[in-house]
């Protein structure tokens, strides 16, 4: 599931190196469409490692979705898992 996970935010990177050179609109639009389901093919692999894995949800519950300095974020995140 760790590759999977990687595969996906490789197509996500995938589709946005095409999308920021494609100059036909509808085809930017197609992709821009298939790039969503990356994200969510992505989110539903880190959800899955997160149950898995405890210290991970640990840290990254410290981090993902709060307001302030990143890093200061993932020091905290860090400590709680310690
Ligand atoms: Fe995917």
């Amino acid at each position: 599931m760790m590759l999977s996970l990687i595969e996906e935010a490789q197509a996500i990177d995938w589709y946005e190196q095409r999308i920021s050179v494609e100059k036909d609109k509808q085809a930017k639009a197609i992709m821009k469409n298939a790039q969503q389901e990356e994200f969510k093919h992505f989110g539903m692999d880190l959800e899955f490692l997160l149950r898995k894995k405890p210290v991970w949800k640990t840290v990254l519950q410290a981090i993902l979705f709060q307001e302030g300095d990143i890093v200061k974020l993932g020091e905290a995140g860090e400590e709680k898992a310690e």
